[in-house]
């Protein structure tokens, strides 16, 4: 079997404010995006990884991978992405060669996610699980509630199970064969889902979870990257 990830990378970031593309900002210096690309090539499973730049920016996304040094011999290929993420992931699965039977989906987002993460999530695949996702507990009790976008307070509907519950990272792990066809399920009838296990969920599939890791965060605020910069900077010492 051979495992390629596909990253997409072609979201603006509006959450964390206004500058670059989010995968191009920069952690210690260095662009999330090429972060994220290490951590894949670092884990021994991975053999090729597949970046889905910013619609407008692949070519600058190529430069800039050429000029940092990857892990390896892993191979890294560019393609335009798309207005959503899981457009950027379609377009990122259309661009993998026909020897791969495995993919894991990184978000860009998560440049600081352990090799060990990505290789428990490879492994899962290889064994057989169609789906995989790296998940962690919650450490907040989470409502559900009735949405209002006024500002005004939200009723509060119900409480679930905290301990039945899990927060899920990136990389997720799928057969090639089962993700490529639960994207096609999804494009036809429209709406999609925030993840994209949720979409082999509604194809009836089994997805299973495995340890996720605490520094497998996503940089979606300001707050974040003070975060990540502060694990880095620990990493570094
Ligand atoms: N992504 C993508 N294509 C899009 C939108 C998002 O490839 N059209 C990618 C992002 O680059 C990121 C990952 O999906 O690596 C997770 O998305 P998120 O954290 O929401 O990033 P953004 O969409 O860029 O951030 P925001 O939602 O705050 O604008
Ligand atoms: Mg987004």
């Amino acid at each position: 079997r051979r495992t390629a990830a596909v990253i997409p990378a072609a979201g603006r970031g509006v959450r964390l404010g206004p500058g670059a593309p989010k995968a191009l900002r920069t952690l210690g210096g260095i662009p999330m995006l090429v972060h994220a690309v290490r951590a894949m090539a670092r884990a021994r499973a991975v053999s090729l990884v597949v970046v889905v730049a910013p619609p407008d920016g692949a070519a600058e996304v190529r430069t800039l991978l050429d000029d940092h040094a990857l892990p390896g011999t892993t191979e890294v290929i560019v393609v335009p992405g798309g207005a959503t993420r899981q457009e950027s992931v379609r377009l990122g699965l259309a661009a993998l060669p026909v020897d791969v039977t495995d993919v894991l989906v990184h978000d860009a987002a998560r440049p600081l996610v352990p090799a060990e993460t990505v290789d428990a999530v490879a492994a899962a695949v290889r064994q057989g699980a169609p789906a995989v996702v790296p998940a962690l507990p919650l450490a907040d009790t989470v409502k559900e509630v009735e949405p209002r976008s006024d500002g005004g307070p939200e009723a509060v509907l119900g409480t679930p199970e905290r301990a039945r519950l899990r927060a899920v990272q990136t990389p997720q792990g799928f057969d090639r064969e089962t993700l490529t066809r639960a994207h096609e399920k999804v494009a036809l009838e429209g709406e999609g889902a925030t993840d994209d296990a949720g979409m082999v969920e509604r194809l009836g599939l089994p997805v299973v979870a495995v340890a996720g890791h605490e520094q497998a965060f996503k940089v979606t605020r300001p707050l974040d990257l003070v975060l990540a910069e502060a694990v880095l900077a620990r990493r570094r010492a």
